[in-house]
């Protein structure tokens, strides 16, 4: 079991990003979900983070940043709007695909061409990732902080629950709290002729539109679900039904306009599409708190963050056997 940091100071931190560099691993809040982190430089750390998580090392993962300057030392030949992307939305829940340097190994990159970065918009993240730095870190290369195809966790208890009992008493969780976006980072290809969504989150197509004048699709709802990989994702113990009238002995999660039928166990009820997406997760693993067999949930209607929580909720449907990844969709 990891050892649970709920006081901070800088010399707490400057501790957190030693026993980073030391090769420990140590989970973190974000804005968008908790991070179980890994010195992105050490092919080691990065493989034990993998076998905690259960994760097929051929995944890439994101490497997090402490700075715009720090994006140069990862990747190359960076295109003029994703630039545009990192001066309007940097610190913030956006990844970026770049064409990778050397330094990328094939570890974190899934050996692809490209990394993954992000700078997250959190202050106990951005802490971590400063004093990593001055301990001559590079970055710190980050998944959710779950069991692979399991629901990211969005508070540190989640993560004490999801890896606990795979961490060992020198790895650390940072508990700051519930994450205050709750669904995981828009990604954004920028390593080829077209900016492509790979993933949608809170920065929206139109949100990259204000920034780069450049329109592009929401991401494709259907698409990404290409059969190949083995598991579903975001997926609780419960069998979750996507739409429809309750039953009795469900639990629902709705829009709190969506009343409660009798019998029907409410995991939540937002009164906004951010207090959905912040609400989501914690809801689902509620479901399983609670032994639930079938979890319903209807889906937000409307366009940019409420495209991510539908993401978020046609994964958590999806049969396993569906692909889980968010690399290539297949044009
Ligand atoms: O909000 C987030 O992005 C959170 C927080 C912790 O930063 N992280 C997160 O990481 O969601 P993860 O590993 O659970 O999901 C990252 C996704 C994966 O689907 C992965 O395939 C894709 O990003 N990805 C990362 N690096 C990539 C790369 N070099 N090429 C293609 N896809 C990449
Ligand atoms: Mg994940």
């Amino acid at each position: 079991m990891a050892t649970i940091i709920s006081q901070f100071s800088l010399s707490v931190l400057r501790q957190s990003a030693g026993k980073l560099k030391a090769g420990d691993l140590v989970s973190f809040p974000t804005e968008t979900v908790y991070g179980i982190g890994a010195d992105a430089m050490s092919n080691v750390a990065v493989a034990r983070m993998y076998k905690v998580k259960n994760r097929p090392t051929s995944h890439p993962v994101i490497v997090h940043i402490a700075e715009l300057n720090d994006v140069d030392y990862w990747a190359k030949e960076i295109p003029e709007n994703a630039v545009n992307l990192m001066r309007d939305y940097w610190p913030g829940p956006m990844t970026l695909l770049l064409r990778r340097r050397k330094v990328a190994g094939d570890f974190l990159t899934g050996a692809q061409e490209i990394v993954g970065l992000r700078i997250p918009a959190n202050n106990l993240a951005l802490g971590l990732l400063d004093e990593f730095k001055a301990l001559g870190g590079k970055g710190i290369a980050a998944p959710s902080a779950n069991r692979y195809g399991a629901v990211s966790p969005t508070t540190a208890e989640a993560v004490s629950q999801e890896l606990g009992e795979f961490l060992s008493p020198n790895d650390q969780i940072l508990d700051g709290g519930a994450c205050l976006v709750g669904v995981e980072s828009t990604i954004i290809d920028c390593s080829g002729e077209n900016l492509k969504i790979l993933r949608p989150g809170a920065i929206s197509a139109e949100m990259i539109e204000e920034s780069t004048g450049i329109v592009l699709a929401e991401v494709s709802e259907t698409k990404i679900r290409v059969s190949g990989s083995d598991k579903q994702h975001y997926a609780p113990k419960a069998k979750v039904i996507v739409d429809g009238q309750s039953r009795s002995g469900e639990g629902l999660i709705a829009m709190s306009d969506i009343a409660t039928p009798e019998g029907v166990i409410r995991l939540a009820e937002p009164k906004s599409i951010e207090e959905y997406a912040r609400v989501l997760y914690s809801a689902l693993r509620m479901s399983d708190n609670q032994n639930l067999e079938k979890v319903r949930i209807i889906p937000p209607t409307g366009q940019g963050l409420a495209v991510a929580i539908r993401d978020r909720i046609n994964r958590a449907g999806a049969l396993p056997g569906d692909q889980d990844l968010y690399l290539q969709s297949e044009d």
